[in-house]
């Protein structure tokens, strides 16, 4: 659910709040940073994401809030759960044609369905708010199965193996691709809708 949506037309930026059933979605910012350290901060995390790098420090966190706070085509979220910062999701638009979905948890919120629940708000956010989007696609490692779950659960096809560089290794790995068409994510919507009536 879109809270505060401000009155112009909504820009990429995430300078609104998504509302899940037990989690908020809302822009980052630099009172944050410390408490983004100290999530971002564990290989597990890095070694699966592209560009967390490792270790992470506060440093880190003040330039990324920094870069996105200006620029069009990164949208994120931090993810909060009970008021507390629990991770951060977001969609990377460098590619018009095919945004991208991108997503990380602390580890000590692992297993309770968050990633998942955080994924569906923003990708629902993409679709009903810029009618021109007609996929979105993501990808995960060959060696992340939970995050391959999350893309699945999602409605995402898997689209092929693609080599991608992920910074805190040093070096590039295999990554299943993913993407999900509008109309797939229209039906899953309607379906949904319906058998919770
Ligand atoms: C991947 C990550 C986001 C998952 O977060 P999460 O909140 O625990 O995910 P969810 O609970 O929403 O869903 C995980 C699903 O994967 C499943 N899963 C977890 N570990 C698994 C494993 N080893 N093998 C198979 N499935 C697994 C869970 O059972 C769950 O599926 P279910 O709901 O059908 O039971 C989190 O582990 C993380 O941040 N990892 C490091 C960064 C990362 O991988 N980001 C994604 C980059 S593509």
């Amino acid at each position: 659910m879109l809270q505060d949506c401000p009155t112009q037309t909504l820009s990429r930026r995430s300078s609104f709040v998504l509302e899940t059933a037990r989690l908020q979605l809302r822009k980052p910012t630099l009172a944050d940073v410390k408490a983004i350290a100290r999530l971002a901060n564990d290989r597990r995390i890095a070694e699966m994401t592209r560009r967390l790098p490792h270790p992470y420090a506060a440093a880190d966190a003040t330039n990324f809030i920094k870069t996105i706070a200006g620029e069009q085509h990164e949208t994120v979220f931090l993810i909060e759960h009970e008021r507390a910062p629990v991770g951060m999701v977001g969609i990377d638009w460098a590619d018009e044609d095919a945004p991208e979905l991108g997503y990380w948890l602390g580890v000590n919120h692992w297993g309770q369905g968050f990633a998942t629940e955080a994924a569906r708000a923003v990708i629902d956010y993409v679709f009903d708010e810029f009618e021109d989007v007609t996929q979105l696609v993501s990808g995960a490692r060959v060696v992340n199965p939970a995050s391959r779950r999350i893309l699945e659960k999602c409605g995402f096809q898997w689209t092929g193996v693609e080599l991608h560089r992920f910074l805190a290794l040093g070096s590039s790995t295999p990554c299943d691709r993913f993407k999900l068409d509008r109309h797939v994510w229209a039906s899953l919507k309607a379906w949904s809708n319906a058998t919770r009536r």
